[in-house]
């Protein structure tokens, strides 16, 4: 009997190596959106990751008719009611006359926001919504989710989007300053993903 197969819905060839790595040893064939280059953009236009995330994950399943599984994530920080959230992609377009803003573009702006806000009040959390999405109209979902406080300034060299300014308070020091390998596996991603990776286990014979 063939594997069965798994279209992840994303391009970003980063997240394609991060999903293959934490769900590899299931014996399922994964694909991605690099496979079907004719497929449209899915756009993100929800009020919510996870409203994002099932209707991403829905649009490939119905246009590929095999089981899609998509993420969506950002950063809320309690300070400012929960922004930039959905919008942590693009808080910053605003300031760039509508054109993508860079990852730095984005923190520098929410540094800004901060100015004068006490550590106490500076708590904030990432969060990814993953979605798997049958072709028989089933969608399944899990969560992950990575606390931590809005530094007063930016420092390390890895990761991208607002890591820079991230504080971990596990590890005592910006997120950006962690190893990938560590990052790896505290990250909202990788905990959502290991939830995911169990949901996959329990329905893998109906894929
Ligand atoms: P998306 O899930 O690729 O749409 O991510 C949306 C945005 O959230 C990114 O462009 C980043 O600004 C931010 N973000 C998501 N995950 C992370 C992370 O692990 N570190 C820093 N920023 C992140």
């Amino acid at each position: 009997m063939a594997a069965p197969t798994l279209v992840m819905a994303t391009r970003n060839a980063g997240k394609v190596r991060e999903l293959r790595d934490l769900l590899q040893g299931l014996g399922i064939e994964l694909l991605s959106l690099a496979d079907f280059p004719d497929l449209p953009e899915i756009p993100e236009e929800g009020a919510t990751f996870l409203e994002n995330a099932s209707f991403k994950a829905k649009e490939v399943a119905r246009l590929t008719h095999l089981p899609a599984l998509a993420d969506d994530s950002g950063l809320e920080v309690a300070a400012l009611e929960g922004r930039p959230g959905v919008f942590s992609a693009r808080y910053a377009q605003d300031r760039t006359g509508g054109a993508i803003p860079s990852d730095a573009n984005n923190w520098r702006k929410l540094l800004e926001e901060m100015q004068g806000i006490p550590w106490e009040e500076r708590w904030a959390r990432f969060v990814c919504e993953i979605a798997l999405a049958l072709p028989d109209g089933r969608i399944f979902t899990a969560q992950g989710e990575c606390p931590g406080y809005i530094a007063n300034e930016p420092k390390g060299e890895h990761g991208f989007g607002y890591d820079p300014v991230f504080w971990v308070p596990e590890f005592g020091c910006h997120m950006a300053e962690l190893e990938p390998a560590i990052k790896n596996r505290i990250s909202h991603r990788a905990r959502a993903l290991a939830a995911l990776r169990e949901i996959l286990v329990s329905i893998k014979d109906e894929l």
